[in-house]
């Protein structure tokens, strides 16, 4: 027997989580807050967004705000939450739905926007439109292998859990309520239906669970291992002058982090790079002192910075030319106006320990 949706939203109307982007049980939430959230929420768990959403909210308060402000500020806003195409996508998407006069209300057209892939115009058009779909982000995909007790790992599972998705809502109750039923999904995934140790004793769906009659809920769905992924090395120099302002450089328009706010230093390679070689090629000449090593993670690499720190009395032209200067007192600032990625406030911090 199917799930039944009068059953969830049972349960959704007691338990459900209260997030800052929705709307009162039964009513439909602001568009705006819906595709914010929806965006945050791509790559980054609820409990960081909810602090990023009311921050960018406070700065720009309507989708008309977000359209009409700087790109540097709102990369600015963003920083921390790591993905920055993401935040070059939404200030364009803002620009083209503040010209058509708001977000179309179907799945097509909200396809074609800029960052809006497939789940997220399903996201939206439910939520914001009461579009009766299924939203299948991994919650949704995590519910429909156990209930269908799916052993085909992940990816190749893909097309057939969403296939069987879609059969989630069809009942009266779900298609009446679709913002509910999608978000009453996120929210058995999230605090029922967990990726470890799912508390199947407490789920409103546990008559109809396949996975939970044959035992395996908690090892479904299947993975294929992942991949590792390759290293590269850098080195960066902070360097700060008696004025205390730090020299910076602003990444190329392309690529990885384009745009963004870094530190002077090398390449990163997929080779440790020879220190000596490159105390040479540091961007002034001063006495150096190593600051430690920062780690990270994007989505195709690992990162390990050597991070130098030295002090100079004044920049000279030529050495301000390779880049700008801002006052130390800005840089970690929340009220900064230029786009530091969260690499580099590691680097940063770790660098301007070393001075204090
Ligand atoms: N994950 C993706 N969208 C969500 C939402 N609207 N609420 C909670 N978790 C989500």
């Amino acid at each position: 027997m199917p799930p039944s949706a009068r059953a969830l939203l049972r349960w959704y109307d007691q338990h459900h989580r209260n997030l800052p982007w929705r709307a009162p049980i039964g009513q439909t939430a602001d568009p705006y807050h819906v595709w914010l959230s929806e965006i945050m929420l791509q790559q980054t768990t609820v409990k960081t967004v909810v602090p990023y959403y009311y921050h960018f909210l406070e700065r720009f308060p309507t989708l008309t705000t977000l359209a009409h402000a700087d790109k540097d500020l709102v990369l600015a806003t963003w920083a921390g939450l790591g993905y920055y195409s993401r935040a070059r996508n939404l200030h364009t998407c803002a620009q083209v739905v503040a010209q058509r006069g708001g977000f179309p209300h179907d799945i097509p057209n909200l396809k074609t926007l800029p960052g809006i892939g497939p789940y997220t115009a399903a996201a939206i058009a439910a939520i914001a439109f009461s579009v009766p779909v299924v939203p299948v982000d991994g919650n949704v995909e995590r519910i429909t292998a156990r209930i269908f007790n799916i052993n085909t790992p992940l990816p190749n599972a893909r097309p057939l859990l969403a296939k069987l998705a879609t059969t989630l809502n069809t009942d009266h109750e779900a298609q009446t309520r679709p913002h509910d039923f999608a978000q009453a999904l996120f929210d058995l995934g999230a605090l029922i239906c967990s990726p470890r140790n799912p508390a199947c004793g407490l789920c409103p769906w546990q008559q109809n669970c396949a996975a939970y009659a044959a035992g395996t809920a908690a090892i479904l769905p299947k993975k294929l291992p992942k991949i590792v992924r390759p290293q590269r090395y850098g080195v960066h120099f902070l360097v700060i002058d008696k004025a205390g302002s730090v020299l910076l450089r602003r990444r190329p328009e392309n690529g990885l982090l384009a745009s963004m706010i870094e530190l002077p230093g090398t390449e990163w390679h997929s080779t440790p790079w020879n220190e000596n070689e490159i105390l040479k090629i540091s961007p002034v000449q001063t006495k150096w002192q190593r600051a430690g090593i920062v780690h990270h993670v994007f989505t195709h690499f690992s990162l390990e910075l050597v991070v130098y720190v030295g002090r100079v009395t004044r920049f000279s032209n030529q050495e301000v030319a390779k880049g700008f200067l801002l006052p130390f007192s800005q840089i970690l600032s929340q009220k900064r106006e230029v786009a530091i990625p969260s690499v580099m406030k590691k680097c940063l911090t770790l660098g301007l320990k070393t001075f204090t």
